[in-house]
């Protein structure tokens, strides 16, 4: 393990690396799922837990632990499980905690799946749920005046960019005995430090910034070694929600230019927004760094960059806002994020359909709302693309 204090720039380049007997420079590779030992002594002791070393790819790899090493390092936290997508890690740090008559309190911004398994999954099994407006501290104070045992939030939101004030949330839900999850996608590791604010789990879909090419998928639990390598861990190991080791090579790699890519995405992201915000067919635009963000002065005390998201409403609806997206030519339609290429999406029709139409009202999801993800290219490019474009609608 190489993990030392070094600047984030260094430890998304460095941190975990573990070279093998071929002094490799780039990490190695570890294509394989199963071990062998010298002799049979070995593998009983591996087994009894008296010889440390990895003894099933399934429990760990060594491409896999320069990725949780590596994460952990650059999050701040002590120790890290990566998975297979962000959802298998969302449900692994709600399954290997709560039991039947637990609370869970949870912002209603939520991404989707995320929004299922608190609202629909866990209800199954005899765990007590309950949404608060995630901006209002309030409504979390009422919420945490009862015992719970997880807060899960999500800040930036996915798709409107509400912010959680995460210290003053962590602090309510430490008081009423909650361990706080912190789903950091939208917000970057460079953009937001959840566990510097109190947060107990950092939980990331790899598959966005992360990989940050659009190639492959996984997730991450970055916390405390007691948890992380305790019931985590030990729930982890049974159910097998692992990423396959390739996957962790590339996002390993991807890791090298994350705060590159990132910090272009994000100046991107600040100069659209000022655009858009003084555009005539736009009557909404959110940016959590901009000063018409109505949680502008929080958002500039939690985040160091106003994140690479951008969302905004165009006026006339949905044709208006279909007319702007089919009319771009450099710009991709996808419901994706965190590509080097820029992505719009529609959420109302397409990420946030299967909500009910007075859920999305509540969220601030109407017919002209548009998501953007900027991605790395020039930003005159982008500006130009999206100016003409609404010229079309
Ligand atoms: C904010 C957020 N959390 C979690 C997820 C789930 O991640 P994955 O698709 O890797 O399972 C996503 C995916 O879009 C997301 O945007």
């Amino acid at each position: 393990m190489t993990n030392k204090p070094w600047h984030k720039d260094t430890l998304s380049v460095r941190g975990g690396l573990r070279r093998s007997q071929f002094d490799e420079t780039s990490e190695g590779l570890f294509l394989n799922s199963g071990y062998v030992y010298p002799s049979a002594e070995d593998a009983e002791a591996a087994f009894k837990g008296d010889l440390e070393r990895f003894v099933y790819s399934r429990f760990g790899n060594p491409t896999v632990a320069m990725l949780q090493d590596r994460l952990a390092a650059l999050e701040g936290a002590e120790a890290g499980l990566v998975t297979g997508t962000g959802m298998a890690a969302m449900f692994a740090a709600v399954a290997s905690v709560l039991n039947a008559g637990d609370r869970i309190v949870a912002s209603r911004a939520l991404f989707g799946a995320c929004y299922s398994i608190i609202d629909q999954v866990l209800p199954r099994w005899g765990v007590e749920r309950e949404f608060v407006d995630g901006t209002s501290l309030e409504a979390w104070q009422k919420a945490l005046s009862r015992p719970a045992q997880i807060v899960f939030l999500e800040s930036p939101s996915n798709p409107m960019l509400d912010i959680v004030d995460i210290k003053a949330v962590a602090e309510m839900a430490h008081a009423a005995g909650a361990m706080v999850v912190v789903d950091n996608v939208f917000a970057t590791p460079t953009g937001q430090s959840p566990i510097e604010l109190g947060a107990d789990v950092v939980m990331y879909s790899l598959t966005k910034f992360h990989d940050g090419h659009g190639r492959v998928m996984g997730g991450a639990l970055l916390g405390r070694d007691e948890f992380i390598n305790g019931d985590l861990l030990k729930f982890f190991r049974m159910s097998g929600p692992v990423i396959s080791p390739f996957n962790a090579w590339v996002i390993l790699k991807s890791l090298e230019s994350m705060s590159l890519r990132v910090e272009r995405q994000a100046r991107n992201a600040a100069r659209i927004a000022a655009m858009l915000a003084d555009h005539p067919m736009i009557d909404a635009m959110r940016y959590p760094h901009h000063p018409s963000h109505p949680q502008h002065e929080l958002a500039m005390r939690q985040m160091n960059h106003g994140g690479p998201l951008v969302t905004f409403n165009v006026k006339g609806g949905k044709p208006a806002a279909f007319a702007m997206m089919n009319a771009l030519e450099v710009i991709d339609i996808s419901n994706n994020l965190g590509d080097s290429k820029t992505l719009i999406c529609h959420p109302y029709s397409t990420t946030h359909s299967s909500l009910s139409e007075a859920e999305r009202m509540d969220m601030g999801i109407t017919e002209g709302t548009a998501r953007l993800s900027a991605g790395v290219e020039h930003i005159d490019d982008l500006i130009g693309d999206l100016t003409a474009a609404l010229d079309k609608a």
